[in-house]
């Protein structure tokens, strides 16, 4: 998976990217990530401007769509095929694990980042094939987003995390919240460990496992719970089933 993240601030979003899990994907060639400086393209060579005050008034200063779209034109001309372009933006679809899966399905991708107030609208109707937000709040640009979106969906492209089963497992994967997990010691601060994660027994850990990702949820976030049992009826009857000490 290759993605442009077209911005303002280029360092800003490979130094973020460049740690960790990203940086060996990186390493390994299982992801690619440019960052495309958007001045780059603008035509006043003289002060590099980008951004003009917006018709009709209005405090702030617009994102001007020539540089925009002359940046998203050159990397879509270096690409084979054209790639998906999506806007980050608090107007757009709120992100969630599914999205991440969706974009995980594609080869390239170009992350477009705003700044100041916006971007002329007519270059997002003509180059924008979607909008994501990563939240009801209001950020002073796309890049911190843009990062969110490439970690979320790096993490799905198989091989980039280590241990094959982990994404499988996360919270929301299965559109539960993750069962509470434990390390050594047996006993922290008096607090130990529930016996049947020292059971052996694989069965009774994963119903038990199960049974707390449930009332995790149920818990934290009723809205995916309600989701969740709409979406498996058989469990209506949730804690029947299960083996002693799981509830
Ligand atoms: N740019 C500014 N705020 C944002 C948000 N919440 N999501 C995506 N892009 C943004």
């Amino acid at each position: 998976m290759h993605f442009h993240i077209l911005t303002l601030f280029p360092e800003m979003v490979l130094q973020g990217l460049h740690t960790s899990i990203l940086a060996r994907a990186m390493e390994r060639g299982l992801i690619s990530a440019d960052a495309v400086n958007i001045r780059d393209y603008t035509m006043d060579r003289r002060h590099g401007r980008v951004d003009d005050y917006t018709y009709g008034g209005g405090a702030g200063m617009l994102m001007q769509a020539q540089p925009v779209y002359d940046c998203i034109e050159a990397v879509q001309s270096s690409l084979q095929k054209r790639a998906r372009v999506v806007f980050l933006t608090p107007q757009g679809r709120v992100f969630n694990q599914s999205i991440a899966a969706e974009l995980a399905q594609e080869e390239e991708l170009i992350l477009l980042c705003g700044h100041y107030e916006g971007i002329d609208e007519r270059v997002l109707e003509e180059s924008v094939d979607d909008s994501i937000s990563i939240g009801d709040y209001v950020l002073t640009g796309g890049e911190l987003p843009a990062m969110i979106v490439v970690d979320a969906v790096s993490r799905l492209i198989p091989g980039v995390l280590g241990n094959g089963a982990s994404a499988e497992t996360d919270s929301f994967q299965d559109g539960l919240l993750e069962y509470p997990q434990y390390s050594r010691p047996e006993v922290w601060h008096g607090r130990k460990v529930p016996d049947i994660l020292l059971s052996g027994d694989h069965a009774k850990v994963d119903a038990w496992r199960h049974s707390k990702a449930l009332d995790r949820t149920r818990e934290r976030r009723p809205d995916l719970f309600q989701a969740y049992m709409q979406n498996h009826p058989e469990e209506k009857a949730a804690g029947k089933n299960l083996p002693d000490g799981c509830n």
